[in-house]
């Protein structure tokens, strides 16, 4: 163990966290499970299966509609729910919270809505060149359907973006969408600065936070965003479950995008009233487990040392990157400064598939190919990548089993 693995080893015990983790206890491929990636989906600690088993169990029933005991309870734990997220994200208020399936569910919501009563020719919605396909294909659609036009901050080599032409590129704008943290890269992009030049122009902010929510504290006041996105399975949740947050005034001013139950006030023959905010964006029966699930993981996120956490994910990159960094022909894709812990990488004459697939005989999970940013991909010339993304739970054993997977795989096939 090097003199950095000790000093934050001892302020982080990734052994009792991972003892939280029953599905890390695995051999794969008849070696210990290196579980890396997280990027991808995180895995659920115990007591996020056992929130959505008791749900199961003891009371679940729909929200909001029954006055049985059941209904009452499932109703009680689906807001309280609500109300955890909301603080866990700093939001202004709890009426700004709207469950959604995920992030690109969050971030449809509102590209439609903006399609649908914001956008019209002429306007721009300025985008990024290392977004993730759900904070590309939405923006394509709205301006598709608006004849808006889309733009792009352009991609330095490093895997920063490029802002030094950010006001000439706001002209217009409409609308910035950015993620606050690359899924391909691991690039932490400044957030607050991007939110403080567009809304100079008059123009809305949308965060996605599905990578940054486990790797930075989440507030959407300090980034002053407009809408945020997320998702809980790459936090410690279940699957099917995220959310928006939205600045009251908006979702008071956007029509609702799906119709159904819940979302109204009254319904005739000729027309519907809408609900009041959050429930007008929120038709039919929701992710109520989910949702539970989703809490009980912020829960257990939060019990977490978080200063001591970032410093471990630090010290895993950091591990990483100088392990990767000796094998021969390998490249970094992605450089940045401050990067949350994922590593993409090539290996020059050898494809990633192959790369990956020799990985995972070690036991090792990582991702291959273009991760969702193929424009990323495009711009860096290459078809994809090998990406190595940690969590709270990995632990300096799991490095070096990539490390040695990759030069072994590097030694077979180059
Ligand atoms: N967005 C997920 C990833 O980066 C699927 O792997």
């Amino acid at each position: 163990m090097s003199a950095a693995e000790a000093a934050t080893s001892t302020l982080f015990d990734v052994d009792a966290i991972r003892r939280a983790f029953p599905i890390l206890d695995q051999q794969v491929r008849g070696r210990r499970l290196a579980y890396l990636d997280n990027a991808a989906t995180t895995q659920k600690p115990q007591v996020v299966l056992d929130a959505l088993v008791r749900y199961y169990q003891h009371d679940n029933a729909n929200v909001h509609r029954g006055l049985h005991t059941l209904a009452e309870r499932a109703t009680e734990q689906y807001e309280s729910a609500r109300d955890r997220l909301a603080e866990f994200v700093n939001a202004r208020d709890r009426s700004e919270v709207i469950w959604t399936r995920g992030t690109t569910e969050a971030i449809n919501l509102v590209a439609q809505c903006f399609a649908q009563s914001e956008l019209k020719a002429g306007d721009a919605v300025l985008i990024s060149e290392l977004e993730h396909h759900s904070n590309i294909v939405p923006w394509q659609l709205a301006c598709e359907r608006s004849g808006a036009t889309l733009r792009w901050i352009p991609l330095r080599d490093d895997g920063t973006l490029d802002l030094s032409d950010l006001d000439a590129l706001l002209q217009g704008v409409r609308l910035v969408s950015v993620a606050a943290c690359s899924n391909a890269l691991g690039t932490m992009h400044p957030v607050r600065e991007i939110a403080d030049a567009a809304h100079a122009v008059g123009a809305a902010v949308l965060v996605d936070a599905a990578q940054a929510t486990v790797h930075q504290r989440m507030d959407v006041q300090a980034w002053d965003a407009d809408f945020v996105a997320m998702s809980g399975h790459k936090a410690y949740g279940p699957t099917g479950i995220g959310a928006l947050i939205a600045r009251r005034s908006w979702l008071e001013r956007l029509q609702p995008w799906h119709g159904g139950g819940e979302m109204i006030e009254t319904v005739t023959l000729e027309g519907s009233t809408w609900n009041e905010v959050p429930y007008k964006f929120e038709a039919g029966t929701p992710n109520i487990a989910g949702a539970i699930g989703m809490a009980a993981a912020l829960d257990w996120f939060d019990g977490l040392d978080h200063a001591a956490l970032l410093k471990h994910e630090q010290a895993l990159l950091a591990a990483t990157v100088a392990g990767l960094g000796s094998i021969h022909g390998l490249r970094f894709i992605g450089t940045a400064p401050v990067k949350a812990p994922i590593v993409s990488f090539v290996i020059d004459g050898v494809h990633p598939q192959d790369l990956a697939t020799l990985i995972d005989q070690s036991g090792v999970a990582v991702r291959t190919g273009h991760h969702c940013a193929m424009p990323t991909m495009t711009r860096f010339g290459i078809p994809g990548t090998v990406r190595a993304s940690m969590a709270c739970y990995n632990s300096f054993q799991d490095i070096q089993q990539l490390i040695d997977a990759t030069e072994t795989a590097a030694e077979i096939l180059s």
